[in-house]
């Protein structure tokens, strides 16, 4: 069974604040499947591709300085509504306003300073998934919890 993917990054804010384990276990817990995962830091050029949507706003420079300041964690991961559940997970961008017990909620007061990034659309997911990741670093295994997560 495979399902829709999405792609995920501990910010470096997260890295940093040691938040790493705690940001992988919860989606773990939920029952997504991670089908990818790495450490990097992000060159400048791939930091302005990823954002590219934002090129010309005003907190765009400032934006691509925060997430190459240091080494992020990038993952794909893999389960029913990936997209949706994972950004619902993250909470709203700016954590002032995202719901306690999410992730931003829970770990995040400033907006320049969110400790998660989740593709916004499946066809987000795509386009990120294949700027972090190459084929070869994907891995398409069944979990053995799949029949206690799914009907
Ligand atoms: P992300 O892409 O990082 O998952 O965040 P998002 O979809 O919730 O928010 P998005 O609109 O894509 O913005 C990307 C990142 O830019 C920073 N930001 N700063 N100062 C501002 O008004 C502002 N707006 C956005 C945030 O770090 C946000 O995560
Ligand atoms: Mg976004």
């Amino acid at each position: 069974m495979r399902l829709e993917r999405t792609y995920v990054m501990v910010k470096p804010d997260g890295v940093q604040r040691g938040l790493v384990s705690n940001v992988i276990a919860r989606f773990e817990r939920r029952g997504l499947k991670v089908v990818g995962l790495k450490m990097l830091q992000i060159p400048r050029e791939l930091a302005q591709e990823h954002y590219g949507e934002h090129k010309g706003k005003p907190f765009f420079e400032a934006l691509v300085g925060y997430i190459i300041s240091s080494p992020v964690v990038a993952m794909v991961l893999e389960g029913k509504n990936a997209v949706a559940v994972a950004r619902d997970m993250m909470g709203a961008t700016d954590p002032q306003k995202a719901a306690p017990g999410t992730i931003r909620g829970e770990f995040g007061l400033d907006i320049g300073r969110n400790v998660v990034h989740g593709s916004d659309s499946t066809t987000s997911a795509e386009r990120e998934i294949n700027l972090f990741f190459g084929q070869d670093e994907l891995v398409e295994y069944r979990m053995e919890t799949e029949a206690w997560i799914y009907e």
